[in-house]
């Protein structure tokens, strides 16, 4: 039975069977969150894509529905986002209530083509009609995709990114009907163009200090030869007038998002509720030069954690933080606490997770170790050391090809002693915040069965 499904997590979306990648479509929309994502429904290696579906009420329990948009006949269905039309200004709304329109990139495979299509939805996201004007927007390119949709306030438009993949660019187009689009401006090449930038968000995210004051942050992937050579995401922060951006000057080789190899293609959601501080965004904990060969089975992709965003000031420059979903951290309030030194461990409701929080030191001449273990197994160590400050390293183990899964990676860390870590463990998917999301390491790891993993100080 499922429940005896290879390493599947419990407080992270993992989809019954078969193979997911990208989240699409994040919404909250009566009094649901909406997690749509690139599905493959026949297998579990990429192909066949469409968009899955789940919802959940409170962001950590998740059910699966059935497939919502599925692949076409020369068309597959690859990732987007979702917004809610509620003055029906595009009129693909019925009876008055307002319908959820869908923007994903319809990739013709055998003309080679990417362009951005429309699918609109009548009963909550659960079945979607294609457009009868798609595409909306058609450069005849190959790789040009992953639109993100929101309403710019400021300005009054729906504001559309979109990257031109190889050309390493973020596109801006505007809209008022949400049908007819404007390209207004374009950013990049910039920052990491290593492999083709991919799903780009553009977020107003509020200082850490001070949440009234806000911060325009661009997040754009790239697919290759970036966080510890694999893909990850990074950053840009600056000025967005609803027509282009203007990166900020000390922004504008970008900085990474996330320092783990397991973080990629993250969007926010949109419509959050008011108790609900955002931007949140989850994000894809795989890679694109590894991910197909973790072994899990029958299910092969999992979303992170939820997470708030955050901006705050270092050595003068803005950078992105990352805080787990508040009801992520409530359910390892649990009453059996182990206090080992100052490294603290909080099972979670399920076996096979936990909480660990310790804060690691430094001292001339000496470094300070959190390991990760199952068995004399170390599946990955974080090292304190004054120069050049943390080093992650998650080692080679368990029944993948040698070497697929070495990444190492150093952020250099310029506070001085003490540094908080906080880690979520999860089956085989591990979260880390560093300094209250300052820092944010996630990947996965695969414990040898039984599996039981620890966590313990090294001097
Ligand atoms: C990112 C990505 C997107 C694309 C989708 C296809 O992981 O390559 O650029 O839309 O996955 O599944």
């Amino acid at each position: 039975a499922d429940d005896q499904a290879r390493y599947r997590p419990r407080l992270h979306f993992a989809p019954q069977r078969n193979w997911m990648n990208d989240p699409n479509g994040l919404v909250y929309f009566a009094g649901e969150y909406h997690l749509f994502y690139q599905y493959n429904p026949y297998g579990d290696q990429w192909g066949h894509m469409s968009w899955g579906h789940a919802v959940s009420q409170d962001l950590v329990t998740w059910e699966e529905l059935a497939v919502a948009i599925p692949e076409q006949a020369g068309e597959m269905i690859f990732s987007g986002s979702i917004i809610v039309d509620w003055d029906n200004v595009s009129g693909l709304g019925v009876g008055g209530e307002p319908p959820l329109l869908a923007y994903y990139t319809g990739f013709d495979a055998v003309a080679d083509i990417q362009r951005q299509c429309l699918a609109y939805s009548h009963d909550r996201g659960r079945t979607f009609s294609f457009y009868a004007g798609n595409p909306v927007i058609d450069l005849g390119m190959a790789h040009f995709r992953d639109p993100k949709v929101f309403w710019h306030a400021p300005s009054s438009a729906w504001v559309m990114v979109v990257a031109l993949s190889r050309e390493h660019k973020v596109q801006f187009y505007r809209s008022t009907n949400l049908l007819d689009w404007s390209l207004t401006g374009s950013f990049g090449p910039a920052g990491a163009t290593s492999g083709q930038w991919e799903c780009p968000d553009l977020m107003l995210v509020p200082l850490q200090n001070d949440p009234l004051q806000t911060r325009w942050v661009l997040k754009v992937d790239v697919d290759a030869a970036f966080v510890g050579g694999g893909s990850g995401a990074q950053y840009f922060v600056g000025k967005f007038d609803g027509f282009s951006f203007i990166v900020d000057r000390d922004s504008a080789d970008g900085d990474t998002v996330d320092f783990g190899p397991d973080f990629y293609a993250a969007i926010s959601w949109g419509e959050l509720p008011s108790e609900q501080p955002g931007p949140l965004w989850i994000g894809w904990m795989s890679n694109h030069q590894t991910g197909r060969f973790y072994p899990t089975q029958p299910w092969r992709g999992a979303q992170s954690l939820p997470r708030t965003l955050f901006v705050f000031e270092e050595a003068g420059r803005w950078k992105l933080g990352q805080r787990p979903v508040a009801s992520a951290a409530k359910l390892f309030e649990a009453p059996q606490r182990g206090v080992v030194g100052d490294l603290t461990v909080a099972s979670g409701p399920t076996k096979g997770s936990f909480h660990a929080s310790v804060s690691l030191t430094v001292t001339e001449g000496a470094s300070e170790t959190m390991v990760l273990v199952a068995g004399d197994e170390v599946l990955l160590s974080i090292r304190y050391e004054r120069e050049p400050g943390l080093i992650f390293n998650r080692n080679d183990h368990g029944d993948i090809p040698e070497g697929s899964l070495t990444f190492e990676t150093v952020t250099a860390y310029p506070t001085e002693g003490r540094i908080a870590i906080e880690l979520f463990f999860d089956s085989c998917l591990v979260d880390i915040f560093v300094d209250g999301g300052k820092r944010v390491y996630s990947c996965c790891v695969f414990p040898e069965a039984p599996a039981f993993a620890r966590v313990a100080l090294e001097q």
